[in-house]
């Protein structure tokens, strides 16, 4: 019996990636400092070792627009030639004016529509797949998807559950149309919003808009039951990376890079291993920057293509998962 051959390419891919993080850097020395904890916990528990932190004067938008300077560069584009400017992320510069249009202002991408997407970690790839049917409807040619955080912003400096695993940074890709043999060959996206619970931040909305008692209570800090969310993490990821593999008629061997959300190191192996993936296949920047949620990975990618890891043609799956619960998976041939 012959094997069916795998699902191709469509031909609409990411043109141009880059990726900004701020310059200030927080060790696990220095949350030593802050709170009880130790390196040695941190670092056995989550795999991190130091990320970065943007400073008072610094948002969400700056980081995301010298990200998207970066991509648009590499795309050998200008920015009026951008159709569409979406930016995820759970912590924007405001309510309104979106994010995205803080940075088509920063831009000058006059010739764009934009808006933010809201899927936490789970952001970046909902924002491809997005994309993708944009450019595959025919009415737009370029779309900047940009994932970017300052989670710093919005931990509990108290709570050393939390507070440890976070940092700043932003990442971007341009995608538009590419090569017939290259490109996006399936995504997943899903939620479960039952679970919305595990990983929120209760106040500031209109459920509970601020007062100073929400401001005592720290109900605008991140709120998160790790141990459930870790076993969730694990289970979605998992299925939705072997789902898509197997619906394309692909399988772990065929991968030359998984790239996932850097959450934790323990759930990255534990997804890669589930998946019979080979570590060397693995990207990881955990120790380096901690979890940038929406942005950990356009991060990863940039800093693969920059060191020649990532080279073109290679069969890439990316998965992640983020407050929603919300998760995602796409398969592309780069
Ligand atoms: N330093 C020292 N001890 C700590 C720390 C710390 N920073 N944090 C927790 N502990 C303690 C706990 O208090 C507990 O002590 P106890 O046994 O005396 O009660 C002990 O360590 C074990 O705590 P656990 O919560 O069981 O530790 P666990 O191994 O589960 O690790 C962690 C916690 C790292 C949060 C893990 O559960 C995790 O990574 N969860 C998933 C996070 C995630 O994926 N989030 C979603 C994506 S993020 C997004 O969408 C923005």
């Amino acid at each position: 019996m012959t094997k069916d051959r795998p699902r191709q390419p469509s031909g609409i891919g990411i043109l141009g990636i880059g990726a900004y993080v701020p310059e200030g850097v927080l060790t696990n020395a220095d949350l030593e400092k802050i709170v009880d904890t130790t390196d040695e916990w941190i670092r056995e528990r989550t795999g991190i070792t130091t990320r970065h932190r943007a400073d008072e004067k610094t948002a969400t938008s700056d980081l995301a627009k010298e990200a998207a300077r970066r991509a648009v560069a590499d795309a050998g584009l200008t920015p009026e030639d951008l159709d569409v400017i979406m930016v995820a992320t759970a912590t924007p510069d405001m309510f309104f004016p979106s994010t995205a249009c803080l940075v088509q202002r920063e831009l000058g991408a006059t010739n764009a529509f934009a808006f933010d997407v809201s899927a936490a970690c789970s952001g970046f790839l909902y924002g491809l797949s997005i994309a993708e049917h944009l450019v595959k409807a025919g009415t737009y040619r370029y779309v900047l998807v940009v994932g970017a955080e300052t989670l710093t912003k919005i931990v509990d400096w108290t709570d050393r559950t939390t507070c440890v695993l976070f940092g700043d940074g932003a990442g971007a890709a341009v995608v538009g149309k590419v090569s017939p043999d290259r490109g996006f060959i399936a995504a997943r996206l899903k939620s479960d919003g039952s679970l919305g619970d595990l990983l929120s931040m209760p106040a500031g909305g209109s459920r509970l808009p601020a007062t100073e008692e929400t401001v005592r209570k720290r109900l605008h800090c991140v709120k998160m039951e790790g141990n459930r969310l870790f076993k969730a993490a694990v289970k979605a990821m998992a299925s939705a990376a072997a789902g898509v593999l197997e619906e394309t008629g692909y399988t772990g061997d065929d991968l030359d890079l998984l790239v996932p959300h850097q959450a934790n190191l323990r759930i990255i192996d534990s997804t890669a291993d589930r998946l019979n993936v080979a570590k060397e296949k693995v990207l990881i920047n955990i120790a380096d920057f901690g979890n940038t949620s929406a942005a950990s990975i356009p991060i990863a990618l940039d800093q693969a293509k920059r060191k020649g890891t990532l080279k073109p043609g290679m069969l890439i799956e990316m998965v992640s998962f983020g407050g929603g619960l919300t998760w995602a998976c796409v398969l592309m041939r780069w």
